[in-house]
Formats: structure tokens, C-alpha cells, sequence
């Protein structure tokens, strides 16, 4: 409707052009002088909010390294299906992002090469194997990504077996050769034997019962070890722990990662860094597991996604996007900081409106 009072201010003026002046000023009016009348409101200016989301900072740090904001990359398998230029690819744009990415140990660019590619932060993630010679080969690989220069192991235990994956399966997928295990494995045929590797039995389906290896894992690097695949609350003495359910790659029927959060981190009680993965798609995603008591938490797919479409520059936007959404949303949340996300910003499903 034209001229419709956009405000109660405006509200006001109507009636005093409506109603005759002594129904107005009755209305209207005040004591003697209506100083107060006046001050009643003009108080209120003086009252600023103290929330200045003006300026919103996102940095924080994870194991002590500062990252731009709580955005990490997940480790994922075979990025050069995805581009040819593969995880370095996908290094050199969570460098260029201020972030972190965690290398799969099932790349398809070696540890060397993504160390090479630019100098930045970065994690590993490796598996659990299960007979003695593949031991040899983990110890191996672990210790070449200390020397190389990663700053922690993340060791994935969501996946005792490989999830069936029907889709791999109708597409009669091969797996490309795993660049880390060359020369670990004995090629003297076609390579049949390092897909042999990456099948089942590369994974060891006693660990979930086996925590005392990770004793074994710390005996054979100085760096930090981080648990990847947790969705129960565990006792077993590590750096750090990241609620996945592999983006539900592996048990079908888990539960929904973001289900869980809560209830790890309270079992935690900020003893170790809670990370998080699993259905981060934005930046209000992001914000929701924040506030139930994520450190931060890692891409998987988003990455992989930008990196077909648009190599090194589509991580980097992916990245930059689901940051500025973030931004946006702690902006229209009052939080000028990460520190300023609680969890009275979020209710779920089960909690009373
Ligand atoms: C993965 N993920 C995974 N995790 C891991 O520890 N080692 C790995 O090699 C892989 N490989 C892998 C390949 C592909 C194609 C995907 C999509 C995922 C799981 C990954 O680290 C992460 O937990 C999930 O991807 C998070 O869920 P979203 O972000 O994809 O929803």
C-alpha cells in the first residue's frame, strides 16, 4: 500500500493528523515540562549493542597452526581422477586459502610431491593394516611423511572392511596405482599386487578392539596422532579426534555425523580437539557444528567437486565461498568471532522450540 507506515515511528504521525489536536495531545502528552517523556526515549541512543560485527575474524588454530578459517580438507583418495594435476592441485589451493589440507595415503601424487608443490602446513592420514609385512610398509610411510614434513597423523578407523559401494561396483571400478606404495610392494607383474593391497585385507578388522597399537603408532613417529572416524566417545589417549563417518562411504545406517557431535564433545570435555566431516555443504553448516562443539571441520567432497571442475583455482573458490558464507552467517548471528558461536546459537529437532 502507498505511503504504509514502514516503522512505529512512522505509526506515530498518522493520528496526529487523524484525530482531532485534544485526542492527540491527550495521547501523546506528558507531565510539566515532559522532560522525561522526551528522555524516555532519547535514552535509549545512548545505548550502544555491544556487538560490532563490522569486523568478523574466522582465524583459529588447530594443533597450535594458525588457519584462516575453521575450514579444513579432508583427506580423500585419488585426486587425479578428478584433475591431472591432482593433489597438488588441491595442496597449493588450501596453501593459497590459509588452510590445511590432510593428504589421503591412498593419493595418487606421493607424499614428496605434495610436500614439493608449495610450502605450507599439512596432516597425513593413513590406515590401519593388518599383517606384519603391510606393517612394515605403514611404519614406512608414516615416517616418510614425517621427514617430508607433515605436522600430524591422522589414522582412520571407520573402515575395519570397504564399505560395498553398488555404484564402484556396476561401474566395474579399478583402482589407480597407489603412488605411495610403489616399490613397497613388489611390482614384478602388472601392479595386480598393490590393487591387491588396496582391497580388503589392506584394512584391519581387529583394530576397533586394538587401541594399544596406537601405542605402537606413537613408538614409531614424534608427531602428533589424531583418531579420524569416531562417532562414539572413546578413552584411548590421542591428540585429537574427528567425528566422520567417512562421508558415509563405509556403514550404511551410521549415524549422521552431525547427530552425534554433541555428545562426543561432551564426553571429550576439551581434553583433545574435536574436529568434524560429513555433510559440510555451508557456510551455516559450518556455523551449526561450531556451535555444537566442533573445533573445525573438513571438506571432503566440496573439495574434490572443485577440483574437477576448475582445478586448483575451483578448491580455492569452494574454499573462499563456503569462508565468506561463514562470515555472513556469524554477521547475522552477532558472533564478531569464533569464540562468540555457543551453543545457544543452534536447537535441534529434539529440543523444544
Ligand atoms: C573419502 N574419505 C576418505 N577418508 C580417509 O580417511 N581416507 C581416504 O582415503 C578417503 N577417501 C575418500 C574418497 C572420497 C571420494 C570421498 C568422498 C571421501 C572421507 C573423507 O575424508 C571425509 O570423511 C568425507 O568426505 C566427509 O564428508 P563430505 O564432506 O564428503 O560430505
Amino acid at each position: 500500500m502507498e505511503g504504509a507506515p514502514v516503522n512505529v515511528n512512522e505509526f506515530q504521525e498518522l493520528p496526529r493528523k487523524a484525530l482531532p489536536k485534544m485526542y492527540y495531545d491527550y495521547y501523546s502528552g506528558g507531565a510539566e515540562d515532559e522532560y522525561t517523556l522526551k528522555q524516555n526515549v532519547e535514552a535509549f541512543q545512548g545505548i550502544t549493542i555491544l556487538v560490532d560485527v563490522s569486523r568478523i575474524n574466522l582465524s583459529t588454530t588447530v594443533l597450535g597452526y594458525k588457519i584462516s578459517a575453521p575450514i579444513l580438507v579432508a583427506p580423500s583418495a585419488k585426486h587425479k581422477w578428478a584433475h591431472p594435476e591432482g593433489e597438488v592441485a588441491t595442496a597449493r589451493a588450501a596453501a593459497a586459502c590459509d588452510t590445511i589440507m590432510i593428504l589421503s595415503y591412498r593419493s595418487t601424487c606421493t607424499i614428496e610431491e605434495v610436500a614439493s608443490s608449495c610450502n605450507a602446513v599439512r596432516f597425513f592420514q593413513c590406515y590401519v593394516q593388518n599383517t606384519r609385512g603391510e606393517i612394515y610398509i605403514y611404519a614406512n610411510i608414516v615416517q616418510r611423511a614425517e621427514r617430508c614434513g607433515y605436522k600430524a597423523i591422522f589414522l582412520t578407523i571407520d573402515s575395519p572392511r570397504l564399505g560395498r559401494k553398488e555404484k564402484d561396483i556396476k561401474n566395474k571400478m579399478v583402482n589407480p596405482q597407489l603412488k605411495n606404495f610403489e616399490g613397497l610392494i613388489s611390482t614384478q607383474d602388472d601392479g595386480s599386487n598393490i590393487e591387491a593391497f588396496d582391497a580388503n585385507t589392506a584394512f584391519d578388522p581387529l583394530f576397533l578392539g586394538r587401541y594399544r597399537d596406537i601405542g605402537w603408532l606413537r613408538s614409531i613417529t614424534n608427531l602428533p596422532v589424531l583418531l579420524k572416524g569416531v562417532l562414539t566417545a572413546v578413552e584411548v589417549g590421542v591428540d585429537g579426534i574427528v567425528v566422520s563417518n567417512h562421508g558415509a562411504r563405509q556403514l550404511d545406517y551410521a549415524p549422521p555425523t552431525i547427530s552425534v557431535l554433541e555428545e562426543v564433545v561432551g564426553a571429550v570435555k576439551g581434553k583433545v580437539p574435536v574436529l568434524f566431516d560429513g555433510g559440510i555443504r555451508r557456510g551455516t553448516d559450518v556455523l551449526k557444528a561450531l556451535a555444537l562443539g566442533a573445533q573445525a571441520v573438513l571438506i571432503g567432497r566440496l573439495a574434490v567437486y572443485g577440483l574437477a571442475a576448475k582445478g586448483e583455482y575451483g578448491v580455492k573458490r569452494v574454499i573462499e565461498m563456503l569462508r565468506d558464507e561463514l562470515e555472513l552467517t556469524m554477521a547475522l548471528s552477532g558472533c564478531p568471532t569464533l569464540n562468540h558461536i555457543s551453543r545457544k546459537h543452534v536447537r535441534t529437532k529434539h529440543e523444544r522450540p
